[in-house]
């Protein structure tokens, strides 16, 4: 274990300033909200997954002796709030008018003077429903005949949503149709869910008075939440204050705008009074955005040695019954076009076709940069796809493929240019740590018929730090992010960002950044975020763009007082400002280093009477806006070693070696816990997590009982490598980190769960391997040797 004795002053291992607050259960999360005289909303939900509604009767509910208000579709209506719109540019029903389009879609709203009351009065409200067919299978969804979905769209006579593609498809069939090899696979990313500790929540409180709204709620992005209100209910946005207090977690999942946010506003209007509301965790798990569920096939053409030549891929993305995914408005298919992952080719092309299904909205980002986790293990299952055919080893197979350093900058065939990398010196680095030959000795050894041991390996690149105002806006929001940094006189700062924590530990890596670029200990700089009155304006985190686009602007922000600290030290030293230099915490005189003041001296003097050169402002605050010229690109190679039973299917994580590049490391320590968080969330997608549905659309996986998390008992202790290959657009050569372990880490584990099954001839099969799926899919297969 690494002891921490003394805080950098700058980048280096150090405790997180939230775990004071953290580790003695003095957070301040939305449900910790209390207001006098606030009241509470509870929800009611259908119970089908597709079905006209024929009455609502109110009437029983309203008579509730706690109960405030019942809230119906049609009370919306009469606000123009029925219907609201999503980060992806459709609509969404708050409370359903016509029809439920799935089960657990909002109905109606009681507000009462108690959770338990408001939940009691839900039982009384009587729906009459018409069920219709359901549409449950994406790749059914656009037969015809097919139920349509979303009647309530003009001109909507299907469930199609978007086609979109990226690469050069004529390139690419050309290299199809003169290649050795071709090798097809149908994967699937099934249908999971972020599943954050703390489940989504809001408390609304409308002020009539001064017509102002505060709205405290767990967002991961209260600035484009605020401007999404403001744009929805008309009301100028310094009418508006989000506030998003400390976070249990977002991972994509607190992204969009809600139903029961925009209900508890309304019901704070309807009632006077602050309203509270708070899903449970069958609520969360069954109507909140899910992520993935991507039925994609895969091909690849390559040389019979092993050289790959090209990917063509086509998807079908199951949106559920609303588009409601978050992601940049010019990629509905998120960043899935990185699919070429690390891997030089010379063409490639992919198809990706949105449809609607009975089934809650889907496709948020969950901690990845938006549908990168499900290009990232097309491509790795793909490799392993074709070593399988070949007959080769797939690590050979990798690093005769990887991305080489030279190439770098790297346009990729889909549009991408990868910022930076040495891919082979990671690949390299995690075989040494894996002794990765000794595990092939290891299973080569295995006699036939007994236990089995699978050596898996993956190798991904991220895109991350959306992004460049030329190239991404969300609902035309551009997504450059602001910073502000105020530095008193006595020389402690104030550091404003935009981005919202929900756990990283922003409270200690931007006063990091601060402490690495002023000298000022980061004990002495607070970092203030998640309150959109007091914070610049920017989207939020997700997709790991805090580092990326916040980190930027934090270091430009700093960079910016060190310059109006140096016109001020010149004043100070009677010198004109180009005989100073710089050393972290002062300046001094060139060639005389005693001749110096430090950054808290500079800080009281700028506050001071000292007379300033004509032009020079005094105090040394400073404020940007930083547009990422390009997102960063982290990346690493990951090997797990899976123990599997045949006779069970039970599948043992015995050793996951983990090497990633995130150029410059702000806090290795912070990194670390990102990444080991990272991989327990991969075990979780490739061996347990699944939202199911029956063919009538009900959700199986309502609750932790059906909807399995990892614990430490599934997750081995993490070997943990680094490569640092700085980002050469990055002020401080960072690139995000937050989310590489979640998409490298579940291909190496169905890799490795399906080399273990490879002497039964199992070329492929889908997540999550469970020990049933496992199990069968060995069942009848006679042992290869
Ligand atoms: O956007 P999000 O905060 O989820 O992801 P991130 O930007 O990758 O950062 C996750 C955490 O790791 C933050 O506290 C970062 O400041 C920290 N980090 C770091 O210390 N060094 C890096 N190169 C990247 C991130």
């Amino acid at each position: 274990m690494t002891t921490v004795e003394q805080p950098p002053i700058g980048f280096g291992r150090m405790h997180r300033k939230e775990d004071a607050r953290f580790v003695r259960g003095r957070g301040t999360y939305v449900d910790d909200v209390n207001l006098p005289g606030m009241l509470h909303g509870a929800v009611l939900r259908s119970p089908f997954a597709h079905a006209r509604i024929v009455s609502i009767d109110t009437a029983a509910a309203q008579a509730h002796p706690r109960v405030k208000a019942v809230i119906t579709g049609q009370t919306l209506d009469g606000l123009k709030l029925a219907w609201m719109p999503t980060l992806s540019q459709d609509t969404q029903a708050v409370l359903a008018t016509d029809k439920v389009r799935f089960q657990g879609q909002e109905v109606a709203f009681v507000v009462a003077e108690d959770r338990y009351a408001a939940r009691d009065a839900l039982e009384l409200i009587d729906v009459e429903y018409e069920p219709l067919p359901a549409v449950v299978d994406a790749r059914r969804a656009l037969d015809p005949g097919a139920p349509v979905i979303r009647d309530d769209k003009d001109g909507q006579t299907d469930n199609h949503i978007f086609d979109w593609g990226a690469g050069d498809e004529a390139a690419t069939d050309a290299v199809f149709a003169s290649a050795e090899v071709v090798v097809a696979q149908d994967v699937l990313y099934p249908r999971v869910h972020p599943a954050p500790l703390e489940t989504c929540g809001a408390v609304a409180d409308f002020d009539a008075v001064t017509g102002k709204l505060t709205m405290w709620c767990n967002t991961q992005a209260p600035h484009a939440h605020r401007t999404v209100y403001a744009l929805v209910a008309g009301l100028p946005e310094h009418k508006i204050r989000v506030i998003s207090p400390d976070v249990g977690g977002g991972f994509g999942n607190k992204v969009p705008i809600y139903p029961g946010y925009v209900c508890a506003v309304v019901g704070s209007i309807v009632t006077g009074k602050p309203v509270k509301w708070m899903e449970d965790r069958s609520e969360n798990l069954m109507s909140t955005g899910f992520a993935r569920d991507f039925h994609m096939r895969g091909e690849v053409a390559a040389t019979r040695d092993g050289k790959i030549r090209a990917l063509r891929v086509k998807v079908i993305a199951d949106h559920g019954a609303f588009n409601g995914t978050a992601q940049p408005t010019k990629f509905p298919a998120g960043f899935f076009h990185v699919f070429t992952g690390s891997y030089d080719m010379e063409a490639a092309h992919c198809a990706v076709t949105g449809v609607y299904t009975n089934k809650a909205p889907g496709g948020v980002a969950y901690a990845c940069s938006f549908r990168i986790t499900e290009a990232a293990y097309l491509v790795e299952r793909m490799v392993d796809v074709l070593a399988y055919e070949l007959e080769m080893d797939p690590a050979e197979l990798r690093m005769k493929n990887l991305l080489r350093p030279e190439q770098f900058p790297y346009p990729s065939p889909t549009g991408w240019e990868y910022d930076s990398g040495d891919y082979p010196r990671a690949l390299q680095l995690a075989l040494d740590m894996a002794g990765y030959a000794e595990l092939r000795a290891e299973q080569a050894a295995r006699p036939p018929g007994g236990p089995l041991m699978g050596i898996g390996i993956s190798f991904f690149t991220e895109a991350v730090g959306a992004g460049p105002r030329k190239h991404m806006d969300i609902l035309g929001l551009g997504m450059a992010d602001g910073a502000e940094l105020r530095v008193h006189p006595t020389g402690k700062a104030v550091l404003r960002i935009s981005v919202q924590s929900q756990g990283q530990g922003h409270e200690t890596t931007y006063a990091q950044i601060v402490a690495e670029e002023l000298g000022i200990p980061p004990d002495d700089v607070e970092v203030v975020h998640g309150d959109t009155d007091q914070t610049p304006f920017g989207l939020g985190t997700y997709g790991s763009r805090s580092t990326p686009v916040s980190g930027a602007a934090t270091a430009v922000v700093a960079r910016k007082v060190r310059e109006r600290a140096r016109q001020v030290a010149s004043a100070m030293l009677e010198v004109d400002p180009g005989d100073l230099e710089w050393e972290k915490g002062r300046w001094y005189v060139r060639g005389d280093q005693s001749q110096g003041r430090t950054i808290q001296e500079i800080a009281l003097a700028s506050h001071s009477s000292l007379e300033l050169p004509e032009g020079v402002e005094g105090h040394l605050d400073a404020t940007t806006v930083y547009n990422p010229p390009n997102l960063t690109f982290p990346f690493g190679a990951y090997v797990c070693v899976v123990d599997v039973d045949p006779g069970t299917g039970q599948v043992k994580v015995r050793r996951f070696v983990a090497v990633d590049d995130c150029g410059v490391r702000i806090n290795p320590m912070i990194v670390e816990g990102q990444v080991h968080g990272g991989l327990a969330d991969g075990i979780g997608m490739a061996l347990m997590e699944l939202i199911a549905f029956d063919e009538d659309g009900n959700c199986l996986g309502a609750s932790f009982m059906d909807y399995l998390l990892p614990t430490a008992m599934e997750c081995p202790s993490w070997e943990l490598g680094e490569t640092v290959t700085p980002s050469p657009h990055h002020p401080i050569g960072a690139k995000g980190v937050g989310e590489s372990a979640t998409v490298g880490s579940p291909a190496a584990v169905v890799n490795a769960v399906l080399d273990a099954l490879k002497p039964y001839g199992v070329r492929h099969a889908d997540m999550p391997l469970t020990p049933a799926h496992v199990w069968r899919a060995i069942q009848g297969r006679p042992i290869r040797t």
